[in-house]
């Protein structure tokens, strides 16, 4: 830590920190566009112009050391001018797009021109009209509304490892470009479009899906993979439209990959609502009362599956199974990669699929056989009923007779129509709890979501179950005390 001075006040900060960062934890705030905490520094916005005592010209904060003793002015006539005059030059070739553009309301240029801008333009020429292109599988590039900050083009290059887009031409001709003759495929575009200061590039998948100040916002935890990157649920209307990151600096969490963060479809669509019973939709009671009678009097079950589930639900799971007293394995390892430590695909996306592969070991879904041993053990009927943790059983159980099947889910798969018995069961989205990420990080996840009527977690159909077998344990003796 270092002693710096900012307006006249001393503050201790980071000398590690960028000058920004270390005066935004001071409770400063610097505005610009350019910088960002994980990639290098250019300097090119000119947004960030401070005073620094015993320089005569301005200069660029995000470009200036943190060092002991040093002593900025940002709140001077000069500092005041400056940053008006930038907002006045990027402003001067940007429409006035807001009412249509999709980034309003988490816009920086926004932002930046409220705080710091000028409030009218001089400028009274036309002005720049050029066509928005297609330069990704799910991006776009509005080239009138890019403030040339070079931040996707950094950001491909020093976190992606691709060099897909340049900077092309000169001064008022400046132009964010393919670099090759190829649209961008990789898994950032999400994080492109968020990177982006202002609505120069915006993703096909969420465009005109909804203005952003209608989203209800929740902190969540992606469920794509292993890593578990920290988000905020966007919600309208009871949907999930989108993820956004939640950064979180000391865990080095800034970015969220395409996988997770497109995925919401299966929150809103092709849902399992309903009981079922041999394919067929029955009613709760019906097979919750068939599977607590078979679980009474069996002998031993297996429960597979498990790691897209909370470690809450995991953990009151395995205390129904003790209390219900019955012989059980349970094995949240469905798939190779679970059974080693997680591989990078890319900076962020793992092999390991599964949210909570982690915190479901932890909680106990480990078996000492593994599942290919349990998968025969079931082929020979060893197990009276098999639950299956939103899993693909038809995979992974292949050649288990279905009779003894009970899948538990949040969709409506293949396996809900082949399976004994199929019951609903809660998505992430409409309960809290904790997903322990590949590096053991328990991170909570808040509900976003309502669930339909009716619907239970994985947690709480077990703690039914339980309670139905001991209701029915119970019965005999009632009977017999009131024969007397
Ligand atoms: S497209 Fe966006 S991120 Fe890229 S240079 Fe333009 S404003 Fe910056
Ligand atoms: S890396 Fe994994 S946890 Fe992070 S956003 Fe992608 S899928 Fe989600
Ligand atoms: S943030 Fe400093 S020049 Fe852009």
């Amino acid at each position: 830590m270092v002693k710096i001075k900012i307006d006249g006040i001393e503050y201790e900060v980071d000398e590690k920190k960028n000058l920004i960062s270390a005066a935004k934890d001071a409770g400063v705030d610097i505005p610009f566009f350019c910088y960002h905490p994980k990639l290098s520094v250019v300097g090119m916005c000119r947004m960030c112009l401070i005073e620094i005592e015993g320089i005569p010209r301005l200069q660029v904060a995000c470009n200036t050391k943190v060092t002991e003793g040093l002593s900025i002015v940002t709140k001077s006539d000069r500092v005041k001018e400056a940053r008006e005059g930038t907002m006045e030059f990027l402003l001067a070739n940007h429409p006035l797009d807001c009412p249509v553009c999709d980034k309003a309301g988490e816009c920086q240029l926004q932002d930046n021109s409220f705080n710091a801008g000028k409030g009218n333009s001089r400028f009274t020429l036309e002005k720049r009209n050029i066509p928005q292109e297609e330069i990704g599988s799910n991006l776009i590039i509005n080239h009138n509304r890019c403030i040339v900050c070079y931040r996707c083009v950094r950001f491909e290059e020093e976190m992606v490892g691709e060099s897909n887009l340049g900077l092309f031409e000169r001064g008022y001709h400046s132009i964010i470009g393919l670099a090759k003759d190829e649209q961008i495929q990789h898994n950032y575009q999400g994080a492109l479009a968020d990177i982006c200061p202002v609505g120069a590039l915006l993703n096909n998948k969420t465009l005109f899906k909804s203005r952003v100040w209608w989203y209800k916002s929740e902190e969540s935890v992606c469920t794509g993979c292993s890593t578990g990157c920290k988000t905020f649920t966007n919600v309208r209307d009871n949907k999930m439209f989108r993820y956004m990151p939640r950064i979180d600096e000391e865990k080095d969490q800034y970015f969220l990959c395409d996988k997770g963060r497109f995925s919401v479809d299966w929150l809103n669509s092709n849902r399992l609502f309903s009981f079922y019973k041999d394919g067929e939709a029955n009613i709760s009671s019906t097979v919750l009362g068939e599977i607590s009678e078979k679980l009474a009097s069996a002998k031993k079950i297996a429960v597979i599956g498990g790691a897209h589930e909370s470690d809450q639900n995991l953990k009151s799971i395995r205390e129904s199974l003790s209390k219900i007293g019955v012989s059980f394995v349970t094995e949240a390892r469905v798939s190779p990669e679970q059974y080693k430590e997680p591989e990078q695909i890319d900076f962020l996306y793992t092999t390991d699929k599964r949210p909570n592969t982690k915190g479901a070991l932890d909680a106990g879904f480990i078996s000492s056989e593994g599942i290919d041993s349990i998968r025969s053990a079931a082929i020979k009927g060893e197990f009276d009923l098999i639950f299956v943790l939103k899993e693909n059983a038809s995979e992974i159980l292949a050649g288990v007779p279905t009779g003894s099947m009970v899948i538990l889910d949040t969709n409506l798969t293949e396996d809900v129509s082949k399976s004994k018995y199929s019951i609903p069961i809660k998505a992430y989205s409409e309960q809290s709890g904790s997903f322990t990420n590949k590096k053991g990080w328990s991170q909570n996840f808040k509900k976003s979501m309502e669930a339909p009527k009716g619907l239970s977690s994985s947690g709480e159909i077990f703690e039914l179950l339980e309670k139905k077998i001991l209701e029915l344990r119970s019965k005999p003796r009632e009977a017999a005390v009131g024969n007397h």
